[in-house]
């Protein structure tokens, strides 16, 4: 038995956004794990959750569909759960300057009662917060590590970090295992591509798909991204292991690229396509954080966790899935 089947084989495990693009790849990992997958998800429309996402495995786990911004369901829901894999968020940055309220109301608030229900109903759950490098803003310097200043730039970001620190808080005060990721640009299979609202890539993606020309701002930004299956590897390990409670990991990618360099990479994987260099649009440059990418030596050296999956590969997969599967995104 692998360390990670012995971890989670027959064990209770309880994803919020799971059926969300990274919810949905991890519990179909932890179904073949052996574990017993309950996945909670509130659907909301402009989100990335959707059915299609667990298409052939409904039979094998339980779907609860609820909101976690509900404090009568959550006590009820982590009941007799080893573990929590908190992955429920609104990540649209745009919408998060659009609605700030709704923002707070589930990147922050519903993340305190979680912990509150856990706290209250089930303190020996282990859990893993899905954060993210938005919460270090604009870097001093690159790559960023974790002691990088948190700076963020928008409302999603601060509301991230507040959502962050309630479990490191709830850890280090109540004992409560908790730990975090700070992912950096996820892809892959069941990304939404119906907009940019979860990553500009995935709108680059269904475009280029449906044989349409696709837009690059400016172009110069350098990022790091990991292919989705990287990413849930990192949760799984990370809650497998108890070194990890309370402490915040940087995951990354395999290579750091030009966002130019990028569509020039997307077009020649998918054998054809276009796009149009265009000027940054003037709301979304006040937000954006210009180069990122990060130095995920912590978790290497802790957990032995590095992206496996290269970026040309993980772009043919993904490119692969959304050509048999497109007409379930739009
Ligand atoms: N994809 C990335 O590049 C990336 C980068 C950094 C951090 N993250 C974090 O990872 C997590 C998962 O992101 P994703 O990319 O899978 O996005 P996603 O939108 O596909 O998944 C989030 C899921 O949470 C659900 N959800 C949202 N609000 C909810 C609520 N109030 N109650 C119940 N369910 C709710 C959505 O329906 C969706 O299915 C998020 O917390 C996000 O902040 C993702």
């Amino acid at each position: 038995m692998s360390p990670l089947e012995k971890a989670f084989k027959g064990k209770k495990v309880l994803v919020t956004g799971g059926l969300g693009f990274i919810g949905s790849n991890l519990a179909l990992r932890l179904i073949d794990l052996g574990a017993e997958v309950l996945l909670v998800d509130s659907l909301i429309p402009e989100y990335g959750g959707n059915l299609f996402n667990v298409a052939g495995v409904e039979n094998k786990v339980r779907i609860n569909i609820s909101d976690v911004r509900d404090e009568h369901s959550m006590p009820y829901l982590v009941q007799g759960q080893d573990f929590l894999f908190n992955l429920a968020g609104q990540t649209s940055h745009m919408d998060s300057m659009q609605d700030p309220y709704t923002d707070l109301e589930i990147n922050a608030k519903a993340q305190l009662s979680i912990l509150e229900s856990c706290r209250k109903h089930n303190s020996r759950i282990k859990i893993v917060f899905a954060s993210t490098r938005q919460i270090y803003g604009k870097p001093d310097y690159l790559p960023i590590d974790e002691k990088h200043l948190l700076r963020p730039v928008d409302v999603n970001g601060i509301n991230k970090m507040a959502g962050e620190w309630y479990h490191i808080l709830y850890n280090n005060v109540y004992g409560i295992r908790a730990c975090a990721l700070r992912l950096t640009n996820t892809y892959g299979p069941r990304m939404r591509v119906k907009d940019a609202r979860q990553t500009f890539l995935g709108i680059w993606i269904r475009l280029i798909v449906e044989g349409k020309p696709f837009e690059v701002w400016e172009g110069q930004q350098r990022r790091d991204f990991t292919y989705v299956d990287d990413a849930v590897q990192a949760l799984l390990m990370a809650a497998a292991r108890d070194e990890v409670n309370g402490q915040v990991f940087n995951l990354g990618g395999d290579s750091v690229i030009s966002l130019k360099d990028l569509a020039d990479l997307l077009v020649e994987v998918n054998a054809g396509g276009g796009y149009a260099v265009k000027v940054f649009p003037a709301n979304r440059k006040g937000i954006d954080i210009g180069d990122y990418y990060a130095d995920f030596s912590r978790i290497h050296s802790v957990l032995g966790w590095k992206p496996e999956v290269p970026l040309r590969e993980g772009l043919a997969r993904t490119l692969a899935f959304y050509r048999a599967n497109l007409e379930h995104y739009r």
